[in-house]
């Protein structure tokens, strides 16, 4: 924190924020910035001091030349934001409430939680009632995604009873989080992973199995339909794997597709649709409206609360934030990394 923030539960006249801007590259340093480098909205909104943010694929993409998220330099990047509300414009979100805000253009066309300050429109932002900010951010846009994937699959009317579920990118945030949810919701989990000292921490999960990326072989020929196994999969990978992962999938079943960690073209025929009635199920969770992304978030505190997030959880400070950005577009990172911001510069 600094200096000039006393006390903690007002809104400081400057504080610290890490700033990308866009020179020759991008550029991602800590800077001092005024109060008025918050942005001001026409509906009500909230300043949040915030506590942690976290690190995710689009977080790394908007400090990649031509990663094509951010909309304007420069921009606070964190899609991720947990902390106390410190000032309201409105009743309905009371200063001093603890909150997560995703979605939407935070840490893309708005400043992300990646400084000592954010503010947002108070429609952004989902109040905690038992999770902290940390377990919140820890659990972040990824993890979310993860409860979206597994609500669309019980949604669908998939039952424990209907076979073994496939997540595939298992190792990473949307990836590690499905394993433990649907383990804990008593699915028989196959994890799907690229890294060889992953299966640890996957089994640890819940994973009852742990197998290589797919398909086993990336240069054979894509068979339209190959032989059923799956009842369902959550799949953040895309492109070849999830083209695989369609035509593996048993009559009858779904596959929730949120990524494209493994490309963004879908080398696939209708054949899984129209022979098996297999169900594409597309998760989006920037624009999901604010009473489903609230409803959400209340499975994530109650039925759907991960069992395992500290075990897939790591913590870095917002000063060593630049390395695990790096490390999440080569795939090298491991389950969800939390982003220290209060104290952490
Ligand atoms: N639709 C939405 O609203 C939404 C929300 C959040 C995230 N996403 C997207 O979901 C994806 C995953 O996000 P994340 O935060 O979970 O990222 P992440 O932590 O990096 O996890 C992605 C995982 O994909 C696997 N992978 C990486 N490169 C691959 C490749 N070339 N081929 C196959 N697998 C590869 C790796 O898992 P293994 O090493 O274990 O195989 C990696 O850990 C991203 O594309 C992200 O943009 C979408």
């Amino acid at each position: 924190m600094t200096k000039t923030q006393s006390p903690r539960h007002s809104a400081p006249s400057s504080f610290t924020a890490l700033v990308a801007r866009e020179s020759d590259g991008i550029t991602l340093s800590p800077e001092t910035v005024e109060s008025s480098f918050l942005p001001r909205f026409d509906d009500p909104a909230v300043t949040i001091a915030v506590d942690y943010s976290s690190v995710n694929y689009k977080d790394a993409l908007a400090v990649t030349p031509k990663g094509g998220v951010v909309r304007q330099y420069p921009i606070v990047p964190g899609i991720d934001i947990a902390g106390t509300v410190v000032e309201s414009d409105t009743a309905d979100i009371a200063v001093g409430q603890k909150v997560v805000a995703h979605g939407y253009d935070i840490g893309t066309a708005q400043h992300g939680g990646y400084a000592e300050f954010a503010r947002v429109p108070a429609a952004w932002v989902v109040p905690l009632t038992t999770l902290t900010t940390r377990e919140a951010a820890a659990i972040g846009t990824a993890g979310f995604t993860a409860a979206m994937s597994v609500e669309a699959l019980l949604a669908r009317g998939l039952t424990p009873s209907d076979g073994p579920i496939l997540v595939t990118g298992a190792s990473g945030g949307v990836g590690s989080v499905s394993v433990d949810l649907l383990s804990a919701a008593g699915f028989e989990v196959h994890a799907s992973s690229g890294k060889k000292d992953a299966a640890p921490l996957l089994t640890s999960l819940g994973a009852s199995t742990v197998i290589g990326r797919l398909p086993e072989d990336p240069d054979a020929k894509p068979r339209p339909l190959g032989r059923a196994e799956w009842a369902g999969a959550v799949d953040c990978v895309g492109g070849a794997t999830l083209a695989h992962v369609l035509s593996t999938t048993r009559y009858g079943g779904a596959v929730a597709a949120s990524g494209l960690t493994g490309g963004a073209a879908l080398p696939t025929t209708v054949l899984p649709f129209i022979l098996r009635g297999v169900a594409l199920l597309g998760i989006d969770s920037v624009q999901l409206p604010i009473s489903r992304r609230r409803a959400i978030w209340q499975q994530l505190e109650s039925d759907l609360r991960p069992h395992r997030l500290e075990r897939l959880t790591t913590e870095v400070a917002i000063s060593d934030v630049e390395p695990s950005l790096g490390r999440i577009t080569k795939g090298e990172i491991t389950g969800r990394t939390v982003v220290a911001v209060a104290g952490g510069f």
